[in-house]
């Protein structure tokens, strides 16, 4: 049975090169660096290898960290997301697809999928969280994250356990992924703090205490191990 997709998806699925371009300008900004060094330092750590594919890719901000360490695959729905990657690699352009969490390709196991800033906006849940599992080698990785906010937070656990996913981690971070949740009062005062991160006056350093102490209100980073039997 083919399954949904959520608003969010289709918006991606049809997203079209002007949309590419503006969500790729938005990697410019000093916000975006610190949250993918943030993102860096809390993952890079769980991933194993050889086999490691970031689903979805997006506009690329997070694979090429992990390119000459793995064998590098990338799916997203977007089109236009896995065109771009394959130009921007072609030595690897074979290892780039077209395809979703409802309608997995099943082509090729892998020992890591990371999923960033996505899964929330899935649908069903549990079928993405079925389709993860069903291309992940036994004793291999998922690493996403999902906001305590979630639909699906409470019975997350679950959902996992009945895929044969244990979780062997699950840590808060990035603070900023929960910002729009705020009060008017504090997304005024986060749209400062923002404004001086743009302009060079937070260090990362500061930036990272600032994180530890609001972690809370951010998401959580899940790592997850399928089972071998
Ligand atoms: C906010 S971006 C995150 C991209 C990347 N993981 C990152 O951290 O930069 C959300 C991504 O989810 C993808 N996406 C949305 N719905 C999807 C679905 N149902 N299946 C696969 N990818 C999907 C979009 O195309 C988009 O690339």
């Amino acid at each position: 049975m083919k399954s949904n997709l959520s608003k969010y998806s289709t918006r991606f699925r049809d997203l079209d090169p002007a949309a590419a371009d503006r969500a790729q300008a938005s990697l410019e900004r000093r916000l975006e660096g610190f949250r993918l060094s943030l993102d860096l330092t809390n993952i890079l750590p769980w991933i194993k290898g050889p086999d490691v594919l970031d689903f979805p890719v997006g506009t690329g901000r997070f694979y090429p960290n992990l390119l000459g360490r793995y064998n590098v695959f990338g799916y997203d729905i977007a089109g236009e997301y896995i065109r771009r990657a394959k130009i921007q690699n072609p030595e690897i352009a074979d290892n780039f697809w077209e395809c979703s969490f409802e309608d997995i390709r099943k082509n090729r196991l892998f020992d890591s999928i990371v999923t960033l800033r996505t899964l929330n906006n899935i649908d069903d849940t549990e079928v993405a969280i079925r389709h993860a599992a069903s291309i992940l080698k036994p004793a291999a990785r998922w690493i996403f994250n999902y906001p305590p906010s979630g639909a699906r937070y409470h019975d997350l656990r679950e959902m996992l356990s009945r895929h044969g996913l244990r979780v062997i981690r699950e840590k808060q971070y990035d603070f900023h992924a929960g910002k729009v949740r705020d009060s008017i009062l504090s997304q005024r005062i986060y749209g400062y703090y923002v404004r001086l991160i743009e302009v060079g006056l937070v260090p990362y350093v500061v930036f990272r205490v600032v994180d530890c102490i609001f972690a809370s209100r951010g998401t959580r980073l899940f790592v997850c191990e399928k089972s071998t039997s």
